[in-house]
């Protein structure tokens, strides 16, 4: 059967990463037909189109997508689309896993986490207003059963995965009503689950705990804003933001991206290194059943960094994002 899937190839660096990641999961033999749709322009979104229907529309018809990153200006105009995207599909849970790539320079060694991050509600609910001038109010919001839902996933997942550990990242001791809300939810959601370790970790221990050892973890279970900023950090632990994949899930839409953004200090140099989007592309064939070519494009391109002839500027070598495209491709013939 073949899957049709939507690629969003975005802005920046998105559009020469996404046809690079498309290129590479064409030739593992993955039974996939592309249907490519733009995001609003960046002039369209000045006049007020946020979200196109037609873009919405697609994701929902095929449940799945490949999408590059999307620019948001920072601290006035339109609403994030990611953001919007992701409400308006209800993909409640962002899944990143974080580990070592062969041949990655990095701090460490062993990294091999998951992050589970809530989606959809926490300060990222974009209600703010001015109360007086000079006066601004930003509302958190947390519910139980969105909270519920995300330990829920998280649980499962870790169950599914043979993982042995859960660890919940909270501010209860500040922000008592809301990551309490959020807290007692997964608590309730964990006894369900006695063969797996829960643990609570305050965020701020939980940074400086990953930065000491993060093989200390396994599953991290994180409210929006805080698996965010954390989902960053953990990148960081394994060389950046261009070697780590993610997903985006709802009950039954699936949305894969990297979790940089657009780059615009690279973009249109042909130099952006594609592998975040491709591993969020091997998380999609592994979503759709296409197992075996999610492995061949993994061995692949483990080999390619394994050899470190045909790495693009940011993981210390000189190729352009096609050239490093081609090597992967070659390494899987
Ligand atoms: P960024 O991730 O675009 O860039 C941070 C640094 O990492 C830059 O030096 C960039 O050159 C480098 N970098 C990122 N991806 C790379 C890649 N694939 N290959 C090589 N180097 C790479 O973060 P920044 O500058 O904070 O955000 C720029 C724009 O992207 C903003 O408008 C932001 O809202 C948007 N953004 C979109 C996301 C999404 O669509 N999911 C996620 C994060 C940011």
């Amino acid at each position: 059967m073949r899957h049709t899937v939507t690629l969003i190839p975005g802005d920046g660096i998105g559009p020469e990463v996404a046809h690079a990641a498309r290129a590479i999961i064409d030739a593992s033999g993955a039974a996939i037909q592309w249907e490519e749709v733009n995001a609003p322009s960046e002039a369209e979104r000045r006049h007020g189109e946020f979200l196109h229907a037609r873009l919405v529309e697609s994701v929902r018809r095929n449940r799945v997508a490949l999408k590059g990153p999307i620019a948001t200006p920072i601290a006035t105009g339109p609403p994030s689309i990611n953001v919007g995207l992701r409400k308006a599909l209800e993909l409640y849970a962002n899944l990143r896993p974080v580990k070592n790539l062969p041949g990655v320079k990095s701090r460490y060694e062993g990294v091999d986490l998951v992050i589970v991050r809530e989606n959809t509600e926490d300060l990222y609910s974009g209600l703010e207003h001015t109360v007086v001038p000079g006066v601004v109010e930003s509302l958190k919001i947390i519910t139980e059963k969105a909270s519920t839902r995300i330990a829920r996933f998280a649980f499962e997942y870790a169950r599914k995965q043979g993982r042995r550990q859960v660890a919940a990242i909270h501010k209860a001791n500040i922000m008592k009503l809301s990551d309490g809300l959020f807290l007692t939810s997964v608590r309730k959601v964990a006894a369900d689950y006695p063969e797996i370790r829960y643990r609570e970790v305050i965020v701020d221990n939980a940074c400086m705990q990953l930065v000491l050892d993060p093989t200390q973890f396994e599953v991290l279970l994180l409210p929006n804003l805080y698996g965010d900023v954390v989902s960053d950090l953990a990148a960081g632990l394994v060389g950046g933001l261009g070697v780590v994949g993610s997903a985006n899930l709802g009950d039954d839409v699936a949305v894969f991206e990297a979790v940089h953004g657009t780059a615009p200090d690279i973009a249109g140099k042909g130099i952006a290194n594609p592998t975040a989007l491709l591993l969020s592309g091997i998380l999609m064939l592994e979503y759709l059943g296409e197992v075996e070519a999610a492995r061949r494009i993994e061995q692949a391109l483990h080999a390619v960094y394994r050899q470190g002839q045909c790495l693009t500027p940011d993981v210390g070598g000189s190729a352009s994002t096609m050239e490093f495209a081609h090597a992967v491709i070659a390494a899987m013939s």
